[in-house]
């Protein structure tokens, strides 16, 4: 891998050459889980008293809820490596709070600011602003929130209100950021707040906050009061499975590869993709299964394997659907055409997934064509060099980077910096791992 530009510089437009590898090997240690970062950080700025958060990660995402939170009067810390966060009354912030490219942070922190007795603004950067947030304002307006938009995207603007009222709300989508902010708004409200999910979606704030959760005739039902607001403890976080999913790709596609992968998180409602791997044919192990701060732990072998095609679509695509770009470059490698479809969320995310992988994908001959809720992927076109875009989008980044491991030509990635959201050190580990 050699950096056009040096990767030490913050600009947007970083870009870095991948170069095809002859095989993978070593150790990886991913980075901490940002989404259940966001949480413990937010939670922990909740629970009047001292949290402390071990493995807090470097990524960009949590660093914007981090920021957030200090300027609503948290203050936090850090001791031998574990960083404290001193909760317990929020106040108004003096300025816009910037929630850069995480929607996880606008979305539960406006859940949060629903229920405080100021009013505060939330922006973010030019991938944030466009995404829809109606999903939000729906149902924090029913428990008595106001929050005005621009037409349904940022700046949002949150008049809290310290007399909300519990609801029982039904998702329109499969979403864990929207059962989130209505959950944690519901820390705050009088009587109980019940969320519906028809199809599961990460539980992080459920496992969390500890909410109680029935199984009613297939739905979720999720409840939350303020007897469940937070106290301070201590909050271990996890290696991020959707980080760790990159190399579980990588190392099943490209040849006489095998990679460790220590202490990622195994969330049930997160890890769908091995699943979807190892029915494709990947050699993947789970050793030394641990359970840490709730949430299971593992150390995963991969090796690498000929894949098959796959057909995706239904309520498994939720619990992948971070992982479905990523996935996109497994069916490429595959014998077969694979079908990934249901996913039309991903229209929604940092840029439009599905439209960024077709393109990026067939900028480097590969052989898939779009819908409008997936795609279909004819594996095993051989991949050529070529010039791909991130889209501002650290997942489709590392995806792309990850095709080109099997690509006959160097392969410029535009933007590929965006990683850091995610994974900062990507480009290097990568590098390292192929021998470089
Ligand atoms: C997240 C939930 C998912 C996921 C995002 C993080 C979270 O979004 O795509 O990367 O931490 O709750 P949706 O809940 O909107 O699908």
């Amino acid at each position: 891998m050699n950096a056009d530009n040096p990767m030490t510089t913050r600009s947007k437009t970083a870009d870095i050459i991948v170069e095809r590898a002859t095989s993978l090997a070593g150790t990886i240690v991913p980075p901490a889980d940002k989404s259940i970062a966001h949480r413990a950080a937010m939670l922990s700025a909740l629970a009047p008293g001292t949290s402390r958060i071990v493995n807090w990660p470097r990524s960009a995402d949590p660093a914007s809820t981090l920021a957030c939170l200090k300027q609503l009067g948290v203050r936090t810390g850090e001791e031998d490596g574990v960083l404290l966060v001193h909760g317990g009354e929020l106040h108004a912030p003096a300025l816009p709070l910037d929630c850069g490219n995480s929607g996880t942070t606008m979305r539960l922190l406006s859940g949060i600011l629903a229920g405080q007795d100021f009013e505060a603004t939330l922006i973010g950067d030019a991938s944030l602003t466009p995404r829809p947030m109606k999903r939000i304002m729906d149902p924090l307006g029913e428990m008595g929130a106001r929050i005005t938009s621009t037409e349904g995207h940022a700046p949002l603007r949150v008049a809290g209100n310290p007399a909300l009222t519990g609801i029982t709300y039904r998702l329109p989508v499969a979403s864990a950021q929207v059962k989130s902010a209505i959950l944690l708004a519901g820390l705050f409200a009088s009587g109980h707040t019940t969320v519906i999910e028809t199809t599961p979606s990460r539980d992080h704030t459920e496992r969390m906050l500890g909410l109680p959760t029935l199984e009613v005739g297939g739905e979720r039902h999720i409840s939350s009061s303020a007897a469940d607001r937070p106290k301070p403890g201590i909050w271990s976080i996890p290696g991020d499975f959707s980080a760790a999913a990159f190399f579980l790709v990588a190392a099943s596609i490209v040849p006489d590869s095998s990679l460790r992968l220590t202490g990622v998180g195994l969330n049930p409602s997160r890890t769908a993709l091995l699943d979807m791997l190892r029915a494709m044919g990947a050699a993947i192990e789970i050793r030394n299964e641990r359970t840490v701060g709730g949430e299971t732990l593992a150390d995963l072998t991969v090796t690498s394997q000929s894949l098959s095609s796959i057909q995706v679509s239904g309520g498994v695509v939720a619990n992948a659907i971070d992982e479905l770009p990523i996935l996109c470059v497994a069916c490429a490698a595959a014998a077969g055409t694979s079908e990934i479809r249901g996913a039309n969320e991903l229209r929604h995310k940092e840029t439009d997934r599905i439209a960024a992988m077709t393109r990026g994908l067939r900028a480097l001959g590969a052989d898939i064509s779009e819908h409008e809720d997936g795609w279909t992927i004819r594996g095993g076109a051989p991949l050529t060099g070529g010039h791909v875009d991130s889209c501002h989008d650290h997942r489709i980044a590392m995806a792309l980077g990850v095709a080109a491991l099997t690509a006959s030509e160097p392969v410029h990635i535009h933007g590929a910096d965006i990683a850091a959201v995610s994974y900062p050190g990507f480009w290097d580990e990568l590098a390292r791992v192929a021998g470089r």
